[in-house]
């Protein structure tokens, strides 16, 4: 089973609380969900693999560290998800970024993929794929199998808020995918929507609806 970790770090925490507020208006919840992205993007990149190189300090010849291996790809899931990126790729500048597009069916609720664009190389990248909440799992779901479909292999899912029916339902369908999140709430309501929860983090972030 991937590794599902809740980073509760207090300024995490202090920020989460800040935008939970629905009195929070959309420039400063626009603004907390990037700083929350961008501490998040610290934690979620701890297991990145080092290697030793030889530099020259001004004191003389020296072996130090610096990363290695697979370069990294962040997928946001349309449209909520774009409210992270620009926070990952603040400690992450390097990283590509591919687009997944899900709707919701009105008749089903199940999630259908619309839009897929993706770096061509994500089999040899970490996939950071990026949507704040984590409600059914559903979209969740679909994103990490549009992703292996097209040769993504090594995927982690970074959320703002998760239910734990999505935790659990995300971990059934994809056991190699780790989960971090910045809160566990505590459950659906019938509407899908997370509770406590932040609201539609979509209308939120662009101040729609
Ligand atoms: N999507 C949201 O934006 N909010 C929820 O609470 C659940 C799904």
């Amino acid at each position: 089973m991937g590794k599902f970790q809740v980073i509760d770090h207090p300024l995490i925490q202090h920020k989460l609380t800040i935008i939970r507020d629905k009195n929070c208006g959309t420039k400063v919840f626009r603004e907390v969900v990037n700083e929350i992205a961008m501490l998040m993007a610290f934690e979620v990149s701890r297991d990145m693999p080092l290697e030793d190189i030889e530099i020259e300090t001004p004191m003389g010849k020296s072996t130090q560290k610096t990363l290695t291996g697979k370069k990294v790809a962040i997928i946001p899931i349309l449209r909520a998800g774009i409210g992270m990126v620009d926070g990952m790729l603040e400690l992450i500048p390097a990283a590509k970024v591919g687009h997944i597009g899900m709707y919701r069916d009105h008749d089903t609720w199940e999630p259908v993929e619309y839009f897929v664009k993706l770096p061509s190389d994500i089999d040899t990248r970490q996939l950071f794929v990026v949507d704040p909440m984590l409600a059914t799992g559903g979209s969740a779901i679909l994103a990490v199998d549009a992703l292996k479909k097209r040769g993504g292999n090594n995927i982690k899912f970074v959320c703002l808020v998760a239910a734990p029916e999505g935790v659990k339902a995300l971990q059934e369908a994809h056991p190699d995918v780790d989960i971090y999140t910045a809160g566990l709430d505590d459950h659906l309501n019938d509407d899908g929507y997370i509770v406590p929860g932040l609201g539609d983090a979509g209308d939120r972030l662009f101040g729609t609806k």
